[in-house]
């Protein structure tokens, strides 16, 4: 991949970032900058060359047209307070009139973040000359174009994957430190490599499973997608979280687990409370005697040492997914003890996806706790699934 190094002088020369900016908000407040401060370093180096920086980037997912809701606003504010005695613009739309006029009143060493890329059908078309046209208009923005935007790597959208087509182009800082890591987990892992997954659904993690049964050595299983595990053992799990469509995959997976002596570990005791909510009754209670009309919320406090001493034992941690809702305090025990045991640990540690990433830091706990902590959620799931990312093929 080409670095920024490969693209010569930048000073005085328009340069279309895409970056990841997709932050948790609630109304109109950040509730994690973590993927805009990932983001500093690739812009602070652009800036210091003299180009001329326009950023591009989605919040949410709009359907194609202008939504407030998820207008990049807040963002730009938060920039403007991250970047002091810098120039930050912002354009009230994309390649329209005002982003053509801000780009044309661009200074050397001025950044320029446009509004949300989504508000254009273009940006996910899945027709190739829709994204095609709008990745045109967005190209014409600039000079070269810098893909530094992770967490977006694996969709085929305009501003990731076209532009990259149409304009000399390089891989930014985070791409590439996000991309080094991710290949330290998939080649040559040092071992005991334990894998933590958490999160909602199993579904979701139905590739990145199979590959990890050839890679790991031991997967914790906690959130939502570990009753569906539960279930495959033949327990009863309550009116918890259940996806029975997935039982048998699941049932697969753990008799592919015991033949190639991969271990999985599920919760021995969960919190189980009579409704979702930080107010329901709630006790913690074996995992295999789930009361029926009990939902657990969390893994119990058994369960937690147990993940902890694993991941202590451990000289490699992937961690993907909150143990329990951890947004309601009486269930965020166990992602708060699995985050605990992963600051201690000595361990390559490696906390992937914007939730785990914003559940850790919500928790109190500080970036430098991690050995890393990934920007990209489904994009980092991707990558160790084995599958060929768009965002990055194109930067080859
Ligand atoms: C993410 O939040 O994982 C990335 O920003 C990608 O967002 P998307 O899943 O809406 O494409």
């Amino acid at each position: 991949m080409k670095t920024i190094d490969d693209l010569g002088d930048l000073r005085g020369r328009r340069v279309l970032v895409r970056s990841d900016l997709n932050v948790p908000l609630d109304g109109t407040t950040i509730t994690d900058d973590g993927r805009i401060r990932a983001s500093l370093p690739t812009w602070q180096r652009l800036l210091g060359a003299g180009a001329r920086v326009v950023v591009v980037a989605h919040l949410g997912r709009p359907k194609g047209a202008p939504d407030e809701r998820y207008s990049l606003r807040p963002v730009h504010e938060r920039v403007t307070e991250l970047l002091p005695g810098t120039t930050v613009r912002f354009a009230g739309d994309t390649v329209g009139e005002q982003a053509r006029t801000a780009v044309a009143a661009l200074r050397d060493g001025e950044l320029l973040l446009l509004e949300n890329l989504r508000f254009n059908p273009g940006e996910t078309s899945k027709d190739d000359d829709e994204r095609g046209a709008f990745a045109d208009q967005l190209a014409a923005l600039a000079d070269v174009y810098v893909s530094d935007g992770f967490g977006v790597v694996h969709r085929k959208q305009a501003s990731v994957y076209d532009v990259a087509q149409r304009l000399p182009h390089a891989a930014g800082g985070l791409v590439l430190a996000e991309v080094e890591v991710l290949r330290r987990l998939t080649e040559n892992p040092q071992r005991p490599y334990v894998v933590v997954l958490g999160g909602a659904k199993v579904s979701d993690k139905l590739g990145v499973i199979e590959n990890l049964l050839g890679t790991a050595d031991r997967i914790l299983v906690g959130g939502g997608m570990a009753f569906t595990f539960l279930a495959a053992q033949g327990h009863e799990v309550g009116s918890s979280l259940l996806e029975a469509d997935q039982v048998d995959v699941v049932r697969g997976y753990l008799e592919t687990a015991s033949e190639r002596g991969v271990e999985f570990v599920l919760p021995t005791d969960v919190v189980a409370a009579t409704a979702f909510s930080a107010d329901a009754e709630h006790e913690v209670v074996p995992a295999d005697a789930i009361p029926a009309d009990r939902i657990g919320l969390d893994i119990g406090p058994r369960s937690a040492s147990e993940f902890a001493r694993h991941v202590g034992e451990a000289r490699t941690v992937f961690w993907n997914g909150p143990m329990g809702a951890f947004e309601m305090a009486p269930y965020a025990e166990g992602t708060r003890a699995l985050a605990e045991a992963l600051a201690r640990s000595e361990a390559f540690s490696v906390v992937g996806g914007g939730d785990s990433a914003a559940a850790v830091r919500l928790l109190g706990f500080s970036d430098d706790d991690f050995g890393h902590i990934s920007t990209g959620g489904g994009a980092s799931l991707e990558y160790l699934e084995g599958k060929t990312l768009p965002g990055l093929e194109v930067l080859a």
